[in-house]
């Protein structure tokens, strides 16, 4: 199969049950002026994210990577008016791109946008000692997925989902000798998750508008 039927039936899929607001096209058009274009969820996994949000009922959300904040408005529409997201973003420039698609999506006042490496973000979280998040979402740099997913169990509790985005690096995972730092990432990231008797884990490839890819979902036990 092709990436042109990938995409026919993503936008099939996409058309048919995720409908979009002005606020999430535009969320999700304005990718294209952050550091990093094309690097959004597609539309029927951010509203994954969102199903699993509220399926989990979860109503404090954490994220790693905000870019435009395309993901971050459907996050921070699962969790609802109660709820609140809090997104780590390095780049001051995407963080106001993201800032202002939040304000035009009507969930700004639910959203705190954290600019900075999101290891010293998350540190500060943790030494502030709040309320455990119910649900991560990892999309940052992908040398930095070990970190994250370190800093997020100290930041979640028993019963907590977390999910690690992009995690099939175009089939190179499978390779423990790559040379990519986003490759060896995510491997590390797997096999901490395969090792911590805390986490049940299951990952998935997926075809479509993003091309070749892939997520792990994670569901903390105890
Ligand atoms: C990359 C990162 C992302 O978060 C994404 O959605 C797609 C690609 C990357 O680092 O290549
Ligand atoms: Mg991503």
């Amino acid at each position: 199969q092709s990436d042109e039927a990938w995409r026919e039936v993503d936008a099939y899929f996409a058309d048919t049950l995720v409908p979009e607001d002005r606020a999430l096209r535009e969320a999700r058009e304005s990718g294209g002026l952050t550091t990093m274009p094309q690097a959004e969820v597609a539309p029927n996994q951010g509203k994954l994210l969102a199903m699993l949000c509220r399926i989990a009922g979860a109503a404090r959300v954490l994220e790693f990577g905000t870019l435009a904040g395309y993901s971050t408005v459907w996050l921070a529409r699962a969790v609802g008016d109660g709820g609140h997201v809090t997104s780590l973003e390095l780049e001051e420039r995407n963080a106001g791109i993201a800032r202002e698609n939040l304000r035009r999506a009507g969930v700004a006042d639910r959203v705190d946008v954290i600019v900075g490496p999101a290891a010293d973000s998350a540190r500060r979280l943790i030494e502030e000692g709040g309320e455990p998040y119910d649900f991560v979402f990892i999309d940052a740099d992908k040398p930095g997925n070990p970190a994250y997913l370190a800093a997020s169990l100290e930041l979640t509790q028993p019963g907590s989902v977390i999910v690690i985005d992009n995690v099939v690096r175009n089939g190179a995972v499978t390779d423990p000798a790559s040379p990519d730092e986003r490759v060896q990432g995510v491997r590390r990231v797997l096999a901490d998750i395969a090792h911590d008797a805390r986490l049940e884990a299951t990952a998935l490839q997926t075809v479509g508008s993003k091309g070749w890819d892939g997520f792990v979902v994670i569901r903390r036990s105890r």
